[in-house]
């Protein structure tokens, strides 16, 4: 589905990645461990189409990231979601949970407008949160609920891939084993390829068939 291609990257001349090349399949689950700095949080955003790569490319179905436009960009940016490692700082503090979910359903027209609040139950329902907190605010959730969150929102445009950036990192033991419990359902459920950055071992090695190390 999508793969990496002898990808560089140099900021002010330093280089950070030197020739990644990897693929990953429709379902696969994939991940990628390195110590901090080593460019990880970089090559999730070129991936994604974030940030460009200093050489190299990333083909989406045997197609040049970098070449897409307008409605095969837009059909990518559904395909291939990303979860960032802090869930707070992912949320938009004066919007209401209920609103983050509706925006990526208004962005992409991917249902029907009346049925917009039904897909918004669906992913709550999919992410185990409860209704009520569809009217709160990101800081009257904890850390997991909003992490749950931020994966409902990924969600909502049915990607293929997500790729997760630490997403576990910021939260404590019991918390990180429900999230990762609740991307493996997904997986499964969804057939969801995940792309899963850590520096945990443990937690790379839970989730993941097979492991890139930066
Ligand atoms: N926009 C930028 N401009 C300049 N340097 C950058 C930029 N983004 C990242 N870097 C540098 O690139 C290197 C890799 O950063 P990156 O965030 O990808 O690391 P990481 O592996 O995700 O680390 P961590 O595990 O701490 O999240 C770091 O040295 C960082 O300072
Ligand atoms: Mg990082």
């Amino acid at each position: 589905m999508i793969e990496a291609v002898n990808i560089t990257k140099d900021f002010d001349g330093i280089k950070v990645l030197d020739n990644i090349s990897f693929k990953i399949e429709y379902g696969e689950s994939v991940g990628i461990i390195g110590r901090s700095g080593c460019g990880k949080t970089t090559l999730a955003k070129i991936i994604c189409r974030l940030i460009d790569p200093t050489g190299g490319k990333v083909l989406y179905r045997g197609e040049d990231t970098r070449r897409l436009k307008r409605r095969d960009l837009r059909k990518f940016r559904e395909k291939v979601q990303i979860v960032f490692q802090d869930p707070l700082a992912s949320l938009d503090p004066k919007i209401i949970i209920r609103d983050t979910l509706l925006e990526p359903l208004i962005i992409h027209k991917a249902f029907l407008r009346k049925s917009y609040m039904r897909q918004v139950r669906a992913l709550v329902k999919k992410v185990g949160l409860d209704y009520n907190m569809l009217d709160r605010f990101p800081h009257q959730l904890s850390g997991g609920e909003r992490q749950r969150v931020n994966i409902a929102r990924a969600l909502a445009t049915q990607p293929k891939l997500l790729i997760c950036d630490e997403p576990v990192s910021s939260l404590d033991l019991p918390v990180q084993a429900h999230i990762l419990k609740l991307l493996a359902r997904l997986r499964r459920e969804e057939n969801l390829a995940l792309l899963f950055i850590s520096h945990d071992p443990f937690v790379i090695k839970a989730i993941s068939d097979r492991v890139i190390k930066l």
